[in-house]
């Protein structure tokens, strides 16, 4: 068990986050820090805390506006951040476009991880993802194996979610993978797609596998718009923990991770999606993946979109 893992940000993801900790026993203490309200915070845990009887699990639920009930977080997730949300002219803006806003909530976060838990793992959700990984990872001094982004088992089980209802199949019987920035030009990799470890073309059509790539590249923008007020958020939450348990456990698990590259995909410097082995020390390696010419062409593309987010995050102190 673990000992104690934080949450920033009380919205929708950091309050799955902090029920599904309770629900799984995954750590004996969870503190989520909200800087919002003076109580929000203690009043969104002291729900899940008097439904600690009912889960039947001993885990100690604290909330505060400050950042230091993190003091001894074995983990953080960071959530903190402005979610995307349909405006009244039924648009909704991009990933990218939350930066600025997000930007500046970052910094507290850094400030917050580096204040008071320096060496925990931490696994960062706000968007626009790759940027904002990128930024925490500068601002707080975590090293590059303990700070990633979680977006790769979510959009990954997007794109498994899609092929077992095409193929009429279970979920547990899909293996998929999506690289790249967590954004419109992500890259899911049907190369890689497999049914039962066969390919997937051999259960669904090359037309239908498009649309279904079509459709997991702007997954997310499609729960904003059938939601109306903001993104999903049971999905990200159980990936991130997910994450979490892999490293716990030491399981050695290959996930897709945004992890800091110093050269692997060609890219350096940068937080990009792609899969990595997570154990004990967190990402441990990162796995080499055969692309078509296809796909590496549209990794490029994803990876120069992630770039441009980062220069403006550069220009930014
Ligand atoms: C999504 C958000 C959380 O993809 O980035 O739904």
């Amino acid at each position: 068990m673990i000992n104690k893992i934080g949450i920033i940000g009380g919205g929708n993801i950091g309050g799955v986050c902090v029920s599904e900790i309770v629900n799984r026993g995954l750590a004996r203490n969870v503190a989520l820090v909200d800087v919002k309200e003076p109580e929000f915070a203690a009043g969104k845990c002291l729900d899940v805390a008097e439904a600690t009887p009912v889960y039947g699990r001993d885990v100690n639920v604290v909330g505060s506006k400050n950042y230091d009930i993190l003091e001894g977080c074995d983990f953080v997730i960071n959530t903190a951040g402005v979610p995307r949300a349909m405006r009244p002219d039924g648009t909704f803006p991009s990933r990218e476009e939350l930066l600025a806003i997000n930007l500046k909530i970052t910094d507290f976060v850094a400030a917050g991880i580096k204040k008071y838990c320096p060496d925990a793992f931490v696994i960062s959700i706000a968007n626009p993802l790759d940027a904002i990984v990128y930024r925490l990872f500068k601002k707080s001094g975590i090293k590059p194996h303990k700070i990633m982004g979680m977006a790769g088992v979510l959009d990954s089980a997007r794109y498994k979610y899609f092929v077992a209802k095409e193929a009429n199949v279970s979920v547990e019987n899909i293996e998929a993978v999506v690289l790249g920035g967590h954004g419109d030009t992500m890259v899911p990799i049907r190369s890689a797609c497999r049914i039962y470890g066969l390919p997937v073309e051999q259960f669904v059509t090359k037309s239908k596998l498009a649309k279904i790539e079509k459709r997991t590249r702007g997954a997310g923008g499609e729960v904003v718009k059938l939601l109306g007020s903001g993104s999903a958020f049971v999905s990200p939450a159980v990936s991130a923990l997910e994450m979490i348990e892999a490293i716990a456990f030491d399981k050695r698990k290959i996930i897709p991770v945004a992890a800091y590259l110093q050269g692997e995909y060609g890219v350096k410097k940068l937080f990009v999606g792609v899969p990595a082995i997570l154990g004990k020390n967190g990402i441990e390696e990162i796995i080499k993946v055969k692309l078509s010419p296809e796909e590496k062409k549209n990794l490029k593309v994803s990876i120069n979109a992630v770039k441009k987010t980062c220069a403006e995050v550069d220009k930014t102190k």
